[in-house]
C-alpha cells in the first residue's frame, strides 16, 4: 500500500546543492590573485583551467580536452573542428534541446532530424536510412535527458556510412554504456557544467577528443591567442603550425574561476551520480506501478545518471495532460511537458525551432513528444521527498488520467 504524500510539497525543483566549501575556497584563491583569464598565469605556472582539462581528460580517458564557455559553444567548436561547412548535412535525433540545433545552425549546416523510439532514444533504423539517403557525413547524437541508445550499433552505423560522430553528453557526464564512459564512443564529446548539470559552474563546457588535428582546431577556434602551447592536453605543436593563421578565434574559452569551482566537484562526481540514481530509482519504482503512466524499460547496458526523470501518458489528450500537470503543480510538484504548443522555459521541441527551415520526415517523434513529461531531481531532495513526489504524481494520475 502506498504511503500518502504530505502535500503540498514545498521544496524548489530548481534548487541545486551549494557549491562545496573546498570549491568556494579555491574560487576565492583565484579571485585573490586577480588572474581569472586562463592564459594569465605566473611564469611556468598552470592555470586552473589547464588543470581542469588535465583532470577531466584523465577522468574520461581522452587524449585531449578543451574547457569552453558552455556546452553549446563546445558543440559549435566541435562541429567547426570536425570540418562542418555551410550546406553540409548534420544528422541529429529529434528529441534534444534548443542549444543543439542552435549549434548546427551556427555553422550554416542543414539539420537532418532522425526519429525517436518509445524509449526516447534515437531510432537506429531511421538513422541508418537517413544517413544513406541524405549523404550526411556528421552525426550529432544528443544523449538527451541522459537516455543512451545502443552505442555499439551507433558505432556500426557510423562506420558503415563514414559518419563523424559528435556526442552531446550534456546529461551523461559520469554515465556509461556497457561499462564504457559516455563520450568515448564518438570522435568528439561535449559536456555541460551549467547549473542544472552534474557539475555546476553556472555556465561552462568541456570538449574531449582523441583526434590531434581536431583538438588543435578546437583550441584555436576557442580563442587561444597564439598561447596554445600553454595547454597541456593538446596535440604536438606541429599540429598548430599551419592552422594558427587559418583558423579564426571565436572566443569560447572557460575562465579560471569556473575551473576552480569545477575541480573539487569532479573529484566528487561519481559519488554525486550515485546519489542521483538512488533518488531516481525511488521515484521510478513507484511511478512504474501507476496505471496510465509509461516509463520505458532501460537497457541493462545503459548506466545512466538519473538527474531527471521522463515518463509518458500514452493515449491522453493535451487538455487532460495540462490538467494533470496543473494539479501536480498545485501540490508543489513541477512537471514539464514536451507536448506543449508553445516553448516554455527550458522545454522546447523541434517544431518550435522554425529557423531550421527543414521539413522533417518523422513517423513517431510527434506522437511520443506529445505525451512526454519531464521532472528534475535535484540533490537537495531527500529520499522522503522523492517518495512524497511519487505519491503526489500517482494520486493525481489516478484522479485525472482517463482510462
Ligand atoms: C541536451 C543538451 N545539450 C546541450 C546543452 C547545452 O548546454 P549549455 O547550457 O552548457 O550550453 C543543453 C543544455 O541544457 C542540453 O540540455
Amino acid at each position: 500500500m502506498d504511503r500518502g504524500a504530505r502535500t503540498p510539497f514545498s521544496k524548489d525543483f530548481t534548487q541545486q546543492e551549494p557549491i562545496p566549501e573546498d570549491a568556494i575556497q579555491q574560487a576565492v584563491n583565484v579571485l585573490r590573485t586577480g588572474r581569472l583569464h586562463r592564459y594569465n598565469t605566473m611564469p611556468d605556472g598552470k592555470s586552473e583551467t589547464t588543470l581542469l582539462e588535465e583532470e577531466f581528460s584523465d577522468y574520461q580517458g581522452s587524449e585531449y580536452c578543451l574547457a569552453c564557455a558552455s556546452c553549446g559553444s563546445a558543440l559549435y567548436l566541435a562541429l567547426k573542428s570536425a570540418g562542418v561547412h555551410t550546406g553540409d548535412k548534420v544528422l541529429c535525433n529529434a528529441f534534444t534541446l534548443a542549444p543543439v540545433p542552435g549549434a548546427i545552425e551556427n555553422t550554416n549546416a542543414d539539420i537532418v532530424l532522425v526519429d525517436i523510439k518509445e524509449d526516447y532514444t534515437i531510432d537506429l533504423d531511421d538513422l541508418d536510412r537517413k544517413a544513406e539517403r541524405s549523404g550526411a557525413k556528421y552525426l550529432l547524437l544528443s544523449h538527451m535527458r541522459g537516455h543512451i541508445t545502443d552505442m555499439d550499433i551507433v558505432r556500426k552505423i557510423c562506420s558503415a556510412h563514414k559518419l563523424f560522430l559528435i556526442e552531446d553528453c550534456a546529461h551523461t557526464m559520469g554515465a556509461s554504456w556497457a561499462n564504457r564512459k559516455s563520450g568515448t564512443f564518438g570522435d568528439i564529446a561535449c559536456f555541460s557544467t551549467q547549473t542544472y548539470k552534474h557539475m555546476n559552474s553556472g555556465e561552462g563546457g568541456l570538449l574531449t577528443t582523441n583526434h590531434p588535428a581536431v583538438a588543435a582546431r578546437a583550441i584555436i577556434f576557442s580563442g587561444s591567442y597564439m598561447l596554445y602551447k600553454d595547454h597541456t592536453r593538446r596535440p604536438d605543436l606541429k599540429f598548430f603550425e599551419v592552422l594558427k593563421t587559418q583558423v579564426p578565434n571565436y572566443s569560447c574559452r572557460m575562465d579560471n574561476l569556473r575551473a576552480a569551482i569545477l575541480r573539487p566537484q569532479l573529484r566528487e562526481l561519481d559519488d554525486q551520480c550515485e546519489r542521483w540514481n538512488t533518488r531516481y530509482h525511488l521515484i521510478e519504482n513507484k511511478l512504474k506501478a501507476v496505471p496510465g503512466l509509461f516509463i520505458p524499460e532501460r537497457d541493462v547496458q545503459e548506466q545512466f545518471i538519473g538527474s531527471s526523470i521522463q515518463f509518458s501518458l500514452p493515449g491522453q489528450d493535451g487538455n487532460t495532460i495540462l490538467a494533470f500537470i496543473e494539479n501536480c503543480r498545485e501540490q508543489g510538484v513541477v512537471l514539464k511537458w514536451f507536448g506543449a504548443p508553445e516553448p516554455d522555459g527550458y522545454t522546447s521541441v523541434y517544431k518550435h525551432w522554425q529557423y531550421m527551415n527543414t521539413n522533417p520526415e518523422l513517423m513517431n517523434a510527434d506522437r511520443i513528444l506529445a505525451t512526454m513529461c519531464d521532472m528534475r531531481i535535484p540533490l537537495t531532495f531527500t529520499d522522503t521527498d522523492c517518495l512524497d513526489i511519487a505519491a503526489i504524481i500517482s494520486q493525481t494520475a489516478g484522479r485525472w488520467l482517463k482510462d
